[in-house]
């Protein structure tokens, strides 16, 4: 690909650069941040890995200059702010919200054929809002986090098994939230039901860890994670530009599946050059299902604080 945009130069966005650009994913990578220099400097950081990380992709920053991103192919946004001790992500919504909407507009100005993916919190609803602003079809604008809390969820249950994470194969659905979905009935080891491997407490608890892995960071670190954030944004990217065809829990706009309509939230699809080429329905049982809907609702309750920032004067 000749061009990918990593909006926001900040913990999240910068390790997502360096990734793609680690992985060669492209020509080259602008990151764009709106402090002055901090693109800047932290693109000629990455850049300068090159002969010694072994890669071609050009990494350039700038300082809120859009020209600079014409004809991106991906856009990945993850400016705004992030989440302090005691901060539910939710908390962030007004500020991130405008941040959003601001910089959707512009990327849409310069880069009206690129696939957007949203990485700012609260995600669910900062996804809708950059699609709201977009005007795109859905399947091209989408958010991270399955990636992510699949990956929290599968590095605990490596640990408790002391097995390889490569061999954990996981699911998990839903908002990216406290109420997530991660679905025990989906994940295996080697092919091994992990209800065959772990106890029921035992389980109980990595799920719950999982939950609140991101809380848990925040609590460590005072302001949230970004290793893990990045690197699973960029695999995103690496899905698409690739046209790999992988299937991961994304952000996607639902309508109709799971019995839910129009609304942003995590389920499994198929990441392909065409952006979401499918969405997977699972066939869900009656506690799972429930579940989902409980973390649909919280996401309903979200977008209910969207809206009544009139943003999109619809
Ligand atoms: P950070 O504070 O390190 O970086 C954010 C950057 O955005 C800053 O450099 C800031 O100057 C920049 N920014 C603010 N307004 C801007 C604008 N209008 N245009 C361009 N850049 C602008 O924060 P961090 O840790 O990188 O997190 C970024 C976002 O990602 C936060 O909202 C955080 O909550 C979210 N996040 C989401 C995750 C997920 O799973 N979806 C995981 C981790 C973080
Ligand atoms: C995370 O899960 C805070 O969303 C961020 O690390």
């Amino acid at each position: 690909m000749e061009r990918i945009t990593v909006i926001g130069a900040g913990n999240v966005g910068a390790t997502c650069a360096n990734v793609i650009a680690h992985k060669d994913l492209a020509n080259e990578v602008v990151l764009v941040d709106i402090r002055e220099g901090v693109a800047e400097g932290k693109a000629l950081d990455i850049w300068q890995t090159a002969a010694i990380n072994n890669f071609d992709t050009r990494v350039v920053g700038v300082t809120n200059d859009y020209l600079r991103t014409k004809g991106s192919g991906v856009v990945v946004i993850t400016s705004g702010m992030p989440r302090k001790p005691g901060m539910s992500r939710d908390d962030l919504i007004k500020t991130n919200a405008k941040i959003i909407v601001e910089v959707t507009e512009k990327v849409v100005k310069y880069s009206p054929e690129a696939i957007i993916i949203v990485v700012s919190n609260p995600l669910d609803v900062m996804t809708y809002a950059a699609w709201k602003t977009a005007n795109k079809p859905s399947n091209k604008v989408f958010g991270m986090a399955g990636i992510l809390d699949t990956g929290r969820y599968t590095a605990f249950l490596a640990e408790a098994l002391d097995v390889s994470p490569k061999d954990i194969q996981a699911l998990l659905l839903g908002g990216h939230g406290d109420s997530m979905v991660p679905l025990r009935r989906y994940t295996s080891v080697k092919g091994i039901p992990i209800t065959e491997l772990l106890g029921k407490d035992e389980i109980d608890k990595i799920v719950e860890r999982t939950r609140k892995g991101g809380g848990e960071l925040v609590n460590l670190m005072g302001t949230s994670a970004w290793y893990a954030p990045g690197a699973a944004a960029a695999q995103m990217v690496e899905s698409i530009v690739d046209d790999q065809k992988r299937i991961f829990p994304v952000c996607a706009r639902l309508n109709g599946e799971y019995g839910v309509d129009d609304l942003y939230i995590g389920v499994p699809v198929k990441l392909g050059r065409n952006g979401i080429e499918e969405i997977f329905e699972l066939n869900l049982n009656q506690a799972e299902y429930k579940l989902f809907q409980e973390s649909a609702d919280q996401v309903r309750s979200v977008i209910k604080v969207l809206d009544d920032m009139n943003l999109f004067g619809d």
